[in-house]
């Protein structure tokens, strides 16, 4: 029987262009997505930015634009690079937009505080600009910020806390009963171990200052809602928590959160403080990947081996991207890529594998067939929709090339090229069947390469061969 399946991945800061790590995590969500609609699952996907921030106010004056203007650019920019990955997202939610968001974070708060769980405290710390955030003695670096290397500034100001230490015991007992899922069980275990030493209390507010962006507190304009009550709750104001919850009835609560390994804790620690003080029903399952490294190092300027998504898909095309990010990456574990392993696994199972396969057949069948060939529905491998629905996106794309490479040694075994000239039924017959199995074959690849999936299957109901699908690179 179908579901309803809501997903969502991170929302995305604006202070810089998006890369291939970037595109790795909206490519494996969009194939969830993908994969869910394919089994008639009542699909929402949503996306986003994280744009209530200081980091762009800088680059904003320097490219001479208002920091809305700023934001509206690489906003567009964001979302014309989802559109180049194919990127089947239902919304794109925006933290500065004051009509969808603002009001349902600030309802958030408010039960917050209806649960007695805001209170107000002096702090004192060293504050980092580059972080926006305190930071710890610990964590300089000769007195200096690592990330940063400025000297943090000792401030004093008064925020408003939340009660996240309240909520320890209440979070563990979800995620041990599985009600709360972490997967893989490596990153379970990893927040169990941080449940076990007890979770502080989180500074949830900013005085609010002339720089200030952001919601303003319920009650106190002198105050912002720092970080998580503003990026968190995007994935229910999206919704329409706090206004019209038509769809946060129907969608809450999500299926999976998809999250890189950096914001883990917030999402399996503060997340859920915060859905239980306010009453809320917690998410069912956290995906938790690794993150997409380059020549086995963190991409980096200086480098030189940061690799941007849009000229891999000017020189390659959608498919060829999606088909890497979702088997040469393994979606619980750092993955890598070198633009040499991209040409050669392009080569090796785009133009050789997939693309070779679809036309010989697809050219055999148009010399000898007199019409299309009958397509039965197949239903889904078992073992392929238990990977998907474990997000094993790899494994799952591995059989389907298993498929591929078991379908062109039967084409050199059974010869039917010899076959209809010999004994034209039986060679006919040949032909059909070898149809059949890319038909079947096909529908599998429409959750990572919907075009091309499109493409053969057009080519089959038409009996004709396709177009060159993937022209080798050298
Ligand atoms: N705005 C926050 C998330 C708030 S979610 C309520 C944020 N934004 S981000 O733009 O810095 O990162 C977004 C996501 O991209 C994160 O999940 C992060 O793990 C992921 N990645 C950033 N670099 C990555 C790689 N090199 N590889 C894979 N994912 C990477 O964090």
């Amino acid at each position: 029987m179908a579901d309803k399946f809501y997903l969502t991945t991170p929302i995305f800061y604006p202070n810089a262009k998006l890369h291939l790590g970037h595109a790795y995590v909206v490519t494996l969500s969009d194939i969830i997505a993908r994969y869910h609609r394919l089994v008639s699952d009542k699909t929402y996907f949503l996306t986003g930015s994280d744009e209530n921030t200081q980091k762009i106010i800088k680059p904003a004056e320097l490219e001479g634009k208002t920091p809305q203007e700023f934001l509206d650019e690489k906003v567009e920019s964001f979302r014309s690079l989802f559109t180049a990955l194919n990127i089947s997202y239902d919304q794109f939610i925006r933290t500065t937009d004051q009509k969808v968001h603002w009001p349902g974070a600030q309802m958030l708060w408010s039960k917050l505080v209806e649960a007695g769980d805001i209170y107000k405290k002096e702090y004192e710390g060293l504050y980092c600009v580059g972080h926006e955030a305190f930071i710890t003695d610990k964590e300089l670096v000769d007195g200096k910020c690592p990330d940063h290397g400025t000297v943090p500034e000792r401030i004093k100001e008064e925020n408003y806390f939340f009660r996240l230490s309240k909520y320890t015991d209440a979070i563990t007992q979800k995620i041990e009963s599985g009600e709360l899922a972490i997967v893989p069980e490596t990153r379970e275990r990893e927040i169990l171990s941080l449940l076990r030493e007890g979770l502080q209390d989180v500074s949830f507010s900013r005085p609010r200052n002339t720089n200030s962006v952001g919601i303003p507190v319920p009650g106190d304009d002198t105050q912002v809602i720092y970080v998580w009550c503003d990026a968190l709750a995007n994935y229910i104001t999206a919704l329409g928590y706090g206004q019209d919850e038509t769809l946060f009835k129907e969608f809450w609560p999500a299926d999976v959160h998809i999250v890189g390994k950096d914001i883990l804790r917030f999402h399996a620690a503060i997340w859920p403080g915060m859905l239980l003080s306010a009453g809320i029903p917690l998410p069912k399952k956290i995906l938790v990947h690794g993150m997409v490294l380059s020549g086995g190092k963190k991409m980096s300027k200086t480098l030189g081996n940061v690799i941007d998504p849009e000229e891999l898909l000017t020189e390659y095309g959608t498919d060829a991207v999606r088909y890497y990010l979702a088997r040469h990456i393994s979606p619980f574990e750092d993955g890598d890529i070198t633009r040499e392993h991209f040409k050669d696994a392009y080569n090796a199972n785009l133009a050789n594998g997939l693309g070779n396969l679809a036309s010989r057949i697809m050219q055999l069948a148009q010399t000898h067939l007199t019409e299309p060939v009958k397509l039965t529905f197949t239903p889904y491998p078992k073992g392929y929709t238990d990977a998907l629905e474990k997000f094993e996106v790899n494994r799952a794309s591995d059989m389907v090339w298993e498929r591929i490479k078991a379908l062109d040694t039967s084409i050199t075994q059974s010869q039917p090229f010899k076959v209809v000239k010999e004994d034209l039924e039986r060679g006919r017959e040949l032909i059909a069947e070898l149809v059949r199995e890319l038909a079947a074959i096909d529908l599998l690849l429409e959750p990572f390469m919907p075009e091309t999936s499109k493409k053969i299957i057009e080519a089959i109901m038409a009996n004709k061969k396709p177009e060159n699908l993937f022209p080798r690179k050298d």
